[in-house]
This record gives C-alpha cells, structure tokens and sequence, in this order.
C-alpha cells in the first residue's frame, strides 16, 4: 500500500498515480474499463479513473481466476484490480500516456457494476451531438476534457475563496427564495403554498442582499451566488448560472479594482504559474464606444474605428452629407489586406451591417495604384478621395468599411463587423489574456418604446460627482461611477459604486418613471434601510461561469457546468421543466391554462 492521499479500503492508488517507481509493487486500482483487448492468450484492459489510464494484464497462466472474469468484461464496467505492476517492453512501451512503461498483472479482479453499451463512445465525445452528451451527461463528465473543465472550475472557486477570506471578506449566503428584482431580465417565480397566490422570485442576483449586508456593518462579504434570469440564451448565457459576488464599505471605484485585480493575479499565479502584467488598462465607456464599437472591446487585434464626419461635410453623396449635417457619425474601419475578402464576403458584410440596424454600409476597395474601387467611387470628390487617403494612411489592398449612422449605431455596427473581420481574417492574437475596465458609463439609456430613460447597470449604482449635478437638467449626459471588466472581448464582470443616500434614490427612481407604489412594492425595505444609517459602498459580480469558459479555452458556459441546460432551457439529463401533477398545482393554487395552438 502506499500513502497516496487517494488510498481507501478499496484501492490504493489512483491509475495514474502509477509510475515506474511501483515495479514490483503490489497494489489495488478501482475505476471503469476503458477499452478491452482480448489476444486470446491473454486480454488487456485500459483501466480509468479520472486521474487517467493504466493498462492491465489478465493472464490465465498466472490466474485463471481473474482471466475468466475479464472475458466477460465490457467498457464502461466499474471493476476492481489487485495485482503486481510489471515494466512493459521496450516494444510495448505507450509513450502517449504517462502510464505508458508499466502494466499491473492482475491477480485479482471484481466486477462492482455491469454497464449497458454506452451511446457514446469516451474518446468519440468531440463528434457527438451535445444533446445526447446532456442527456447522457454523467457519461459526457467521465471525459477527460469535462473532468478537466469542471476541476478548473473547482480551483478557481478556491483560490476565489481562499483569496477573499485572506483579504477579510466574510461569505455570507443569501435567500434562493427572493423577491423580483429589476435588473432587465424576467423572473423566475416559485409559487407559495402557504401564501396562497402569491409568488417568490429566484434572485437574478443577490444585490439588494449583499447592500443591505453593508448597511448591517459587515463591511466586506462575498458570496459564489447562484442567480436566476429567465433571458433568452446564447453561448455565453444560461438560466442559472454563478457569480463571484462581492460588496465593501467605505471604499472607492480604485478599491474595487485593485482588488479584482489582485484576484486574478492570484488566480494566474496559483492555477497557471503565470504572473499576470498589472494593472489592467482602462478605458472610458466613451474611447470603447468610438474606438471598437463595443462597450466590451475584444483587444487581441485592431482594426479600430476611426470618425471621417469631417471629410464629408460638402458631400455630393446625399446619405453622407445629411450625416454631417445632422449631428450623425460617418465611422470607419480598414482591413489592412482585403485580398482575401470576395465580392461575397462583402455582400456578407453588408448584411451583418443591416443586421445590427445600420441603413447601409459602403466599401471601398483600394487598388494597386491607389485608385479606387466601389459603388460610391463617383460620387466621391478629389478632394474627399485625397482627405480619406491623407487622414487614413490609405495602401495598396486596404479596405474601408464606412457606415454613416447615429454616434451609436455607426459604432455598434463597425464594432460588430470589427469581431466578425477579427474572426474571419484571423487577427486574433492566439493564448493571450487581454484584460480591460471599462468605465465613466452613462448612468441612463433611452427606451424608445417605454419613452423613459433606463439603468445601463441597475437603478442602485450611484451617478458621479458631475452626473448628480446634471440629474434635473441633462440626466441622459450623467455618467455613473460603474465599472465593468472585459476579457478578450466579453463581459466577465460588472460593479458599481452604490447610492447610499436615500433621497438620490429615490431621485433616480422618478427619473426612472418607477411610481411610488411599484417603489415601496418592488424595493421598499432597502428604502428604508438606506434611512437607517447606510455607509458608502460598492462592489461587483464576476460571472463565474464565463470566467471559467475563458480561462478554459472554451466556446460556451455549457462546457463549465456540470448540468447545463440546452439553447430552449431545457435540463435534458431530468427532463425538466416537467408538468406536475394536479395536486401539486391544488397546492399552491395554480390552475394551467393551456395556450391553444396557433
Ligand atoms: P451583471 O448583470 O452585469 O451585474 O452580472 C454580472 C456578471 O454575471 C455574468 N452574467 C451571466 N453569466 C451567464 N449567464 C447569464 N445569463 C449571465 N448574466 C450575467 C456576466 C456579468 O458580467 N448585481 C450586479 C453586479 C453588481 O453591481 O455588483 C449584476 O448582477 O459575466
């Protein structure tokens, strides 16, 4: 026996905890048949746990026993191995796994548990359709790359944690059964049996929670939270997915930073050796906007936006002089070598322009003698030809991408083609982690439907200095003291300095159009509490889930959690959402309706 930290009654090691240092060891392995060879005169097994494979020997000559059990052996059985670990040959040897130069001679073998021929085969696990491997999820996590991602997962959460805890935090849970709060997705409701007709929410986060926890004194909490939004999903969004949650008194946007900052300095430290080059860059939501079209800029390649308003003021094309004229944005962005772009490519272009709500997009193509080639080439004046070249450093074989829009929209746009031209033409700088706040963001945005203006972060984050000065003149132009950080081109966190001061939060809540009543319904305890002695404070959220996809090298939250739910928020491995039945429903007195077929 040896003192590997993973001995039980029942093994000693782990399968790959066995190395040449065991020749001529007698140990005990436990774990599920990989693949099994039988060559008649004996019968080789690839024994897996999920530190790895080993490879047995079953030998009738030596043990019978054990070899006739072993013929009856299927992959994915859960067997037991005793035996004697042996060097392979010189010709046997498998350099490809760290197994590779020994093999354990089995004198003893148990059969825990037969399986059914599984519905997918381990290492064909890349090739399978994701929503057999959700179905199949607990064969899906035996892969080495599932055990991989959510043992990554594992080890950030504890250095997350251990981290906290060395800076003074305290973890405190908060309630799963909550109550609504706006924070721009739909709730998920729980009926209350016992409060017939009434309903909780799931928390889309716990920030009423972790606030009032300041005003309780705590001064530093964090929390892993599980949150709840009921939003239409992509790769990077689930129903129910994690935070890294944090709030802190008497602290400014610097601390938080800091603070994070550290975080990941630990993170890459502990998990990849890697020191990480602090502090991030910071740029305000204003540079982000102009320069890559994003508020969540991707900076592993560039391909920045650049304004050519002024070049167009005395346009003879129409569209371009009414933008001067009106106040809009002419934008632009130059691939630096369109050889590769076809006329497809760009009829493309044009379309993911219209797509993300951009009237056109116009594209000129320069040529070999520095002429050039588009649609809008006539209209354009020796004069404009020669500022676009001068001001854009125009060569041989760029490309502009010009969309003359509102500021906003002319910038969304080329930010969006920025990402596809940055994927497509692959300019995106390979195993770099590219981190950046983001801040100075406008405290509102304008609902043009709902005609009021609405939190870009939440109706709890405090303007700035500035901002509360312009609040009863010019609130869209308030800028707010949020933050938020990006990793290679997502959003893996968010955070804002709070209002602590109860008559600005109500100040906000009317310039949100909220009515006293939704006020003192929605969020009349933390109204209240702010009039009880409530300290400056702040903090953020860190989307775990994210945070762990990235880090991973990975295309989706799904592949970092251990039970995702598919595209249509479906949990395939239980079913779920399921019908109950009607006693169930008597119970919390809801009757379904159900929708008529359309
Ligand atoms: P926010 O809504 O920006 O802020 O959320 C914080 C971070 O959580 C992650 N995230 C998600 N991850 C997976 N699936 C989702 N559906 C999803 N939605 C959000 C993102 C995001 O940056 N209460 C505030 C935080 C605060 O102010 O302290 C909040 O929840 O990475």
């Amino acid at each position: 026996m040896t003192d590997s930290k993973f001995g039980t009654g029942m093994r000693s090691n782990l399968c790959a905890e066995i190395g040449r240092e065991f020749i001529g060891k007698e140990i005990s392995i436990c774990g599920w048949v990989n693949k099994r060879r039988d060559h008649g005169k004996l019968i080789f097994v690839d024994l897996r746990d999920f530190s790895g494979i080993v490879q047995l020997v079953l030998d009738p000559n030596s043990h019978k026993e054990a070899y006739e059990k072993g013929k009856n052996i299927r992959n994915e059985y859960v067997v037991q191995a005793k035996g004697i670990v042996r060097g392979r040959d010189e010709e046997a040897v498998n350099k490809s796994i760290p197994t590779g130069e020994i093999e354990i001679l089995v004198s003893g073998l148990k059969i825990f548990s037969k399986s059914k021929t599984p519905p997918f085969m381990l290492e064909h696990r890349d090739r399978v359709d994701e929503n057999t491997r959700l179905k199949y999820r607990y064969i899906d996590l035996r892969t080495e790359k599932m055990q991989r991602n959510l043992r990554l997962r594992h080890k950030i959460s504890a250095a997350t944690r251990k981290y906290f805890n060395s800076k003074g935090f305290v973890e405190v849970e908060t309630p799963i059964l909550a109550k609504s709060t706006p924070e721009g997705a739909r709730d998920f409701l729980v009926p209350s049996r016992i409060n017939s007709g009434k309903f909780y929410a799931l928390p889309q986060s716990p920030q009423l929670f972790k606030q009032t926890l300041m005003f309780s004194g705590f001064d530093r909490i964090y929390q892993i939270a599980r949150c709840f939004r009921d939003e239409d999903l992509r790769a990077d969004r689930q129903p129910e997915f994690t935070q890294i949650d944090l709030e802190m008194t008497f602290v400014e946007v610097e601390d938080i930073m800091l603070l994070i900052e550290g975080l990941f300095e630990n993170i890459f430290g502990e998990i990849f050796q890697e020191k990480l080059k602090l502090p991030f860059q910071k740029m305000t939501w204003q540079e982000s906007m102009e320069k890559y079209g994003s508020d969540k800029p991707d900076l592993r390649f560039g391909l920045e936006i650049c304004d050519i308003t002024n070049i167009f003021t005395n346009s003879g094309l129409k569209i371009f002089k009414k933008a001067a004229d009106s106040g809009d944005s002419i934008k632009c962005i130059i691939v630096p070598d369109s050889s590769g772009l076809s006329r497809k490519d760009l009829d493309g272009m044009v379309d993911i322009a219209r797509s993300s709500g951009a009237g056109g997009l116009a594209w000129i193509r320069i040529n070999e003698d520095l002429s050039f080639q588009s649609p809008i080439a006539k209209f354009l004046s020796e004069d404009e030809i020669n500022a676009l070249k001068k001001t854009l450093n125009l060569q041989k074989n760029n490309l502009i991408l010009i969309v003359a829009d509102k500021f906003k929209i002319s910038c969304e746009v080329l930010g969006d083609l920025r990402v596809h031209l940055g994927k497509k033409l692959d300019l995106v700088e390979k195993d770099v982690f590219k981190f950046v706040w983001i801040y100075d963001f406008p405290l509102f945005d304008w609902d043009k439907n709902e005609k009021r203006p609405t939190s870009v972060h939440h109706p709890f984050t405090s303007p700035d200095e500035e901002g509360k000065k312009l609040l009863d003149s010019q609130p869209l132009e308030a800028k707010s003291m949020a933050y938020d950080i990006v990793l290679n081109g997502q959003e893996v966190g968010g955070g804002s300095i709070r209002i602590n001061d109860v008559d600005l939060q109500n100040k906000i809540f009317e310039l949100l159009k909220i009515d006293k009543k939704t006020i003192e319904r929605n969020f009349g305890f933390l109204v209240e509490a702010l009039s009880f002695g409530a300290p400056p404070h702040g903090g953020i959220a860190l989307g775990m889930d994210r945070l762990v996809m990235i880090l991973g090298g990975l295309d989706t939250i799904r592949e970092v959690i251990a039970f995702p739910k598919t595209q249509s928020a479906i949990g395939l491995l239980t079913g779920s959402p399921s019908r109950v039945s009607e006693k169930q429903l008597d119970e919390v007195s809801i009757k379904v309706v159900e929708k008529e077929e359309e």
